[in-house]
C-alpha cells in the first residue's frame, strides 16, 4: 500500500459524474494524496460547486488552499444533451444551445483555471487536466455534426493549451491537458450507444485507471495536448 504524501492533495471537479466519480475512487484507493477533494453540482457525497456560480468556485478554491498544495486538478464535467439534443445540421444550431455548452463545457473550466490553478505547486510536478473530447479536434473532425459540444470542447482545448503556455513560464514541472476517455458508459454518453462496437463501450472504473495512467506517463513537454485513454495525442 502506497503512503499518502502528507504534501499534497488531488482534486476531482464533476466527481457526482459517472467519470469524474470513478476517477476520485481510484484516486481515493491509491492512496497517492494526503486528501482527495471531490467537488460536484448535485449533492450526493461532494462538496458544492456549481459553474454557473463563481461564488461557489472561488470557495471550493479556498478550502483547498487551507490544506495541502493539489499535484493534481482533474475537471471531470461536461455536458452533451440533457434537454439540447446535439445538432445534426447547422440549421439546429440556437444561441442558448450554443451558450449553454459554452457556459459548462468551456466557462466553468475556464473559471476552474482561474481560482485553482494558483494553488498548483512551483516546485514539483503539478498536473491540471480536464476532460474535453475526440469530437472537439477540428483537425480530426470528418463527420461534422454536435456543432455546440464540438465547438465548446475546441474552444475548452485552446484555454488548456493557453494556461500551459502560461504555467510554463513560472512552473516548469507543470502539465496541463485535455483528456478523451473513451465511449464511456455514463449517463452523458446513454443515448448515443447504440452504435459503438463491442468492448469498446469503457466502464467508468475503466476509464478512469486509463486516464490516471495516461497523465503518469505525461511530461512538461507534452503539456498543451489533448491525449486519449490509450495515450494516443489527438490532433489540434
Ligand atoms: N461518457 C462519454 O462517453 C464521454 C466521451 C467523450 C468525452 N466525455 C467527457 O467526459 C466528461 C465526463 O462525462 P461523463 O460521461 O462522466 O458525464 P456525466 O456522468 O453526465 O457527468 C457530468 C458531470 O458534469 C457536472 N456538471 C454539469 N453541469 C455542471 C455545472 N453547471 N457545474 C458543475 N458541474 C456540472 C455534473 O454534475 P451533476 O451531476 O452534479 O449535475 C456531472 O458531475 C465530460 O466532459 C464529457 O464531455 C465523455
Amino acid at each position: 500500500m502506497t503512503t499518502p504524501n502528507p504534501e499534497s492533495s488531488a482534486i476531482v471537479i464533476g466527481a457526482t459524474g459517472g467519470v469524474g466519480a470513478a476517477l476520485a475512487e481510484a484516486l481515493e484507493m491509491s492512496r497517492a494524496h494526503e486528501t482527495v477533494y471531490r467537488f460536484g453540482r448535485s449533492a450526493s457525497g461532494a462538496d458544492h460547486l456549481d459553474f454557473e456560480d463563481e461564488a461557489s468556485i472561488v470557495a471550493a478554491a479556498e478550502r483547498v488552499r487551507a490544506g495541502a498544495a493539489p499535484t493534481l486538478i482533474l475537471i471531470a464535467t461536461g455536458v452533451l444533451h440533457s434537454g439540447q439534443e446535439p445538432e445534426r445540421t447547422y440549421k439546429a444550431m440556437t444561441a442558448e444551445h450554443l451558450l449553454r455548452d459554452y457556459r459548462i463545457n468551456t466557462i466553468g473550466p475556464a473559471l476552474v483555471m482561474k481560482h485553482f490553478a494558483p494553488l498548483m505547486p512551483r516546485d514539483r510536478r503539478a498536473t491540471f487536466a480536464a476532460l474535453s473530447a475526440r469530437v472537439g479536434s477540428i483537425g480530426d473532425n470528418r463527420l461534422g455534426g454536435w456543432h455546440s459540444y464540438r465547438a465548446s470542447k475546441a474552444a475548452l482545448n485552446m484555454l488548456l493549451r493557453n494556461l500551459a503556455l502560461e504555467l510554463g513560464r513560472s512552473h516548469p514541472q507543470a502539465v496541463v491537458a485535455g483528456l478523451h476517455p473513451g465511449t464511456v458508459d455514463t449517463g452523458l454518453s446513454r443515448p448515443f450507444q447504440k452504435g459503438v462496437a463491442e468492448g469498446k463501450l469503457f466502464a467508468p472504473a475503466y476509464s478512469a485507471e486509463r486516464l490516471l495512467a495516461v497523465l503518469d506517463g505525461l511530461t512538461p513537454a507534452d503539456s498543451g495536448g489533448v491525449f486519449a485513454w490509450d495515450g494516443a495525442r489527438i490532433p489540434e
